[in-house]
């Protein structure tokens, strides 16, 4: 059987590598940008197998068009861009790319919460507009990490990460979850669970990892900036639109927050007005599993699920094991 496999940006080769070995047609989006609705929907037609990125809109349309469709390899964790249930409907296999990225992302969140907790970004902007004019006691005095309080909010593989590298700093660590009690960071990590109330009350430094749902959407607004410590640092390496955008801007201009250090935004690539106007907060253009190592780990694992679909075997990363069986 011939088998043709369409890729929506470049990633690394290796993916495509293994992919070319069984499946006689591999193509890859030549355009350095992401493809439009139309461009993705006439690509997907007649193709066995894609692999899309988090900016891809996979959705019932797209699945009912590309009619031979075996399976959405989707190259993320998170799978907010496809429709899983109008997928399963019609036996397409989705699967994502968990565990490879969780370091690289857990490391990521750190990288923004030190720089905004000890101004980096600021203090490199001043330095290189030739404003470093010898050392000051009160210049850009920023957050002590040691001994604080870090409120993890999504307990799974890269809360669990962001809470081990936690130790290094002693940190008492809360976490909330909608999900089952993560026993490895209750009794590895001496992690407190707690309700989301308790947690933004109580922490210093919070983080987000919960997958984007229509229960998370929005999980952080302007009530919840009201509960949050005046001292209080939020970072979101997860899904933008956890955090409603426009009362994150209002927060952090009113100072009702300390800072935030966001690598993910609620409609990305666009910013909400003022954002990049404000000095408390450190943005990052989606970076969190941007390695070398892991977007090759994430390549190869993409290219092996759709393998795998296509020899009849089962996929190690299914999202929708009930279309497997
Ligand atoms: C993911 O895998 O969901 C990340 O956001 C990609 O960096």
């Amino acid at each position: 059987m011939t088998f043709s496999v369409f890729i929506t940006r470049k990633i690394p080769e290796e993916g495509v590598h293994i992919l070319k070995k069984v499946c006689q047609k591999v193509e890859v989006n030549p355009r350095d940008r992401p493809l439009t609705y139309d461009e993705l929907l006439k690509e997907a037609k007649g193709r066995d197998a894609i692999i899309t990125m988090l900016s891809d809109r996979i959705d019932a349309r797209l699945m009912q068009e590309a009619a031979n469709l075996k399976i959405v390899a989707n190259y993320a964790v998170g799978y907010d861009n496809v429709d899983v249930k109008a997928a399963t409907a019609r036996g397409i296999v989705v699967t994502n790319t968990p565990g490879v990225l969780t370091d690289s992302t857990a490391d990521m969140a750190w990288a923004l919460l030190f720089s905004i907790a000890r101004r980096i970004i600021e203090g490199d902007k001043l330095t290189r507009a030739g404003k470093f004019t010898g050392w000051a006691p009160m210049m850009l005095l920023g957050g002590d990490l040691v001994g604080k309080t870090l409120g993890i909010v999504g307990a799974g593989r890269i809360g669990t990460a962001m809470a081990m590298r936690s130790r290094g700093w002693n940190m008492r660590v809360l976490y909330m979850t909608q999900q089952s009690r993560n026993a490895v960071l209750e009794e590895m990590f001496g992690a407190q669970r707690v309700d989301l109330e308790t947690l933004l009350r109580e922490s210093d430094f919070i983080s987000i990892h919960a997958p984007l749902s229509e229960k998370t959407r929005h999980l952080i607004g302007p009530h919840e900036f009201s509960l949050m410590k005046r001292t209080a640092y939020l970072i979101n390496t997860g899904r933008g639109a956890v955090i409603d955008e426009v009362a994150l801007v209002n927060a952090l201009r009113n100072k009702q927050i300390a800072g935030a250090g966001l690598d993910v935004y609620e409609e990305e690539p666009k910013l909400k007005t003022g954002l990049t106007e404000l000095d408390n907060v450190v943005l990052a253009p989606h970076l969190g599993s941007a390695t070398v190592e892991t977007r090759t780990k994430m390549a190869l694992m993409a290219a092996e699920n759709i393998i795998a679909v296509l020899n009849r075997q089962k996929p190690s990363n299914c999202v929708n094991p009930e279309v497997l069986t």
